[in-house]
């Protein structure tokens, strides 16, 4: 597997990425997909899996793949699948890749903070952006920049999905609010300034529009750029639209 690009990456991008080395991403499925989501955010694999299979296009480009649990796991449409992986560190993009080497996906470095090089393409019909936001830390801009990256790189019609871990505007348990804290503390997080209503109005910014769900301590989201729509529900019940 061959990386397409090497990040032009800002001081801050690089803050944290020690978690995304080879021998912890081989314990991510157990950790955090499985345990974390369920114990700690309550937010569980399956509502996330149901998440991809909901928005996930045949042209597709996965920001942050981490250990590439939901793209190993997710339904994409009929026909094959033009996949490209982007993240910060090489780890993820090979253990990833190589986990999905039946689709052949394309991997390039980059740092999501930064204005994505033209070796990233465009066109894409689905962006995915999973638990990457609460990692991200603040740039003097904020780091809500990273939507507009993302808007540039979709198709007309096309759709950024995700889903992130919240500080304000979700329920935290006493467990989760500690966990929540102590990986602040140690650098993992940066969400402290992370709440629903700053992600509404950062979506309602950058997109046509948008819908947010609250599970647990965890908002999913799905946003549209301006053009013909692709095919896809609103989202499920209870979920409040921009
Ligand atoms: C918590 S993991 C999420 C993994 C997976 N998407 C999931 O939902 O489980 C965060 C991922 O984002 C990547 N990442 C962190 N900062 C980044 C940045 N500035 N630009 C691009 N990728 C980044 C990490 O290397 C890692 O693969």
């Amino acid at each position: 597997m061959s990386i397409d690009a090497s990040p032009g990456s800002s001081a801050f991008g690089f803050e944290g990425q020690p978690y995304y080395e080879n021998r912890r991403l081989r314990l991510y499925d157990a950790v955090v997909v499985n345990a974390s989501n369920r114990l700690l955010w309550r937010c569980p694999k399956q509502r996330l899996l149901d998440h991809y299979n909901e928005w996930i296009t045949s042209r597709h480009l996965e920001v942050g793949p981490g250990s590439g649990y939901y793209l190993d796991h997710c339904r994409f449409p009929a026909g094959p699948a033009e996949l490209t992986l982007l993240d910060l560190n090489p780890d993820p993009l090979h253990f990833t890749a190589h986990r999905l080497r039946r689709h052949s996906p394309r991997c390039v470095q980059a740092d999501i903070l930064e204005p994505l090089p033209d070796i990233v393409g465009d066109g894409f019909t689905s962006v995915a952006f999973n638990y990457v936001l609460h990692c991200l830390p603040e740039p003097p801009g904020g780091k809500q920049v990273v939507f507009k990256h993302l808007r540039q790189v979709l198709a007309p019609g096309g759709v950024l999905f995700g889903s992130t871990v919240l500080s304000q505007g979700v329920k935290h348990t006493v467990l989760s609010r500690r966990f929540n804290l102590l990986y602040q503390r140690q650098g993992s997080f940066h969400n402290q300034h992370d709440s629903v209503r700053r992600l509404h109005r950062t979506l309602d910014e950058h997109f046509d529009s948008h819908w947010l769900e609250v599970r647990g301590s965890v908002a999913l989201f799905a946003a549209r750029a301006p053009g013909p729509g692709t095919p896809g529900r609103p989202g499920p019940a209870g979920a409040t639209h921009g």
